[in-house]
């Protein structure tokens, strides 16, 4: 059936007419924000044009910028773009806040702005709760003295997630690592590296091992299925989430025979694509980075999300560092999500990583780094889409 509906389509020129233009590059204006901002553009819509360059769990982007006080940009999480069945206690969206927020520092600072970063001004969020508070207030006072610069700027438009394997006749030598541990100015959040062969090879299977447990969960892979965008009009349409441009994809999408209703059925093409992907990912590993946080200390003094602004503030300057010097460098999350099913993973990675149970210390971000040819550039949406007043 599905033979002859192929035969039939190709006949009619119907595939033909989808694929017109044969390119595989995103649509450009989903990807006009990586040409930077316009050098005219107010301040504040600017240095957001930097900001929304952010990385971001799933590319949600899930921000509000409410500009309606001057000379201050006060940053809220918008809640229609949560993950709540992969990320159920918001941590990845919080962590995604202070990637934004770091961004925007440094644009700032670029155009000599030091500006003042206070979180939560009206309360901080429960520790596994998100609230219509704002999570951070970006103000200063026009007129006062040029800050530095961040050398880390030049970085902002190049800065980009590579989701393919990586090389694995290129290692990564370990004076590369402790460069990285370099870009760190916050004591607060811990930065641990390795590119040890036994340790990679046991990390390399639990992100494999990980991976399997979100893709054959059917309410958390739905989640990323859901969020899939396949071909020019979806990712046009949305410049979000999980962007696919492949001929393969585009043509069984054009068939309809990506069903976005269901998991992938096992043995399906959709299926091997998918788990394969995940296992080249984890396996082409050619050493891991992580960040962490002390878990009691924060749950005592109820700076919990603080912490996790902190660490994405932290994950920002790591990903910028690597950046520079040619690595490449991409979230395996997996482990680190806190869902039920996910546990037995989740603690080991903490005793893997730690040596600690994450009662006493909690990954925020863990890493994979390598080589690989640069990749294109993940779409944003427009800037006003984020803007408020
Ligand atoms: C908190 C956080 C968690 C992330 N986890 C993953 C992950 O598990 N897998 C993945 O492929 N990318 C992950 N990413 C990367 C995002 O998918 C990526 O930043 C986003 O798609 C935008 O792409 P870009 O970084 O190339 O701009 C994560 C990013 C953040 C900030």
């Amino acid at each position: 059936m599905q033979r002859r509906q192929f035969i039939r389509l190709v006949g009619g020129g119907t595939v033909a007419a989808a694929f017109a233009g044969c390119s595989t590059d995103y649509p450009a204006a989903a990807v006009a924000a990586w040409q930077g901002p316009a050098d005219g553009a107010d301040l504040r819509r600017w240095a957001l044009g930097y900001a929304i360059l952010a990385p971001n769990s799933h590319n949600r982007q899930p921000w509000i910028a409410d500009l309606r006080e001057p000379s201050s940009i006060t940053l809220f999480v918008d809640r229609e773009r949560l993950l709540p069945q992969t990320d159920p206690w918001f941590r990845q969206i919080v962590v995604s806040q202070g990637t934004f927020v770091e961004s925007l520092v440094i644009a700032l600072r670029e155009r000599g702005i030091d500006p003042r970063v206070q979180f939560f001004p009206d309360g901080e969020f429960e520790p596994h709760g998100i609230d219509d508070r704002p999570v951070a207030r970006i103000s200063w006072q026009p007129g006062q003295p040029p800050a530095p610069k961040d050398p880390l700027f030049a970085q902002l438009l190049r800065r980009h997630t590579a989701k393919v394997d990586y090389d694995m006749t290129r290692p990564v030598a370990p004076a590369t690592l402790e460069s990285l541990r370099g870009s760190q100015v916050d004591a607060g959040v811990r930065f641990g590296a390795t590119v040890d062969p036994s340790r990679v090879e046991t990390l390399r299977e639990l992100c494999w091992q990980s991976a399997q447990v979100e893709l054959l969960t059917p309410r958390t892979v739905m989640e990323s299925v859901r969020l899939t965008r396949v071909g020019p009009d979806e990712i046009a349409r949305h410049r979000d989430g999980i962007t696919i441009n492949g001929w393969f994809p585009r043509l069984a999408n054009a068939l309809g025979a990506f069903d976005r209703s269901a998991p992938p059925a096992e043995g399906s093409a959709a299926y091997k694509q998918m788990m394969s992907r995940f296992e080249g990912h984890s396996r082409s590993a050619m050493g891991f980075v992580w960040l962490s946080t002390p878990t009691a200390e924060h749950a005592a003094a109820r700076t919990t999300r603080s912490a996790e602004l902190r660490a994405g503030r932290a994950y920002m300057r790591l990903q910028l560092a690597a950046t520079e010097l040619g690595l490449q460098m991409h979230p395996m999350s997996q482990a680190l999500q806190e869902f039920e099913e996910m546990k037995p993973h989740y603690e080991r990675l903490h005793q893997l990583l730690e040596g600690r149970p994450a009662a006493e210390s909690t990954v925020q971000m863990f890493c994979r780094v390598g080589h690989c040819e640069d990749q294109a550039h993940a779409p944003r949406r427009e800037l006003d889409a984020i803007i408020r007043g």
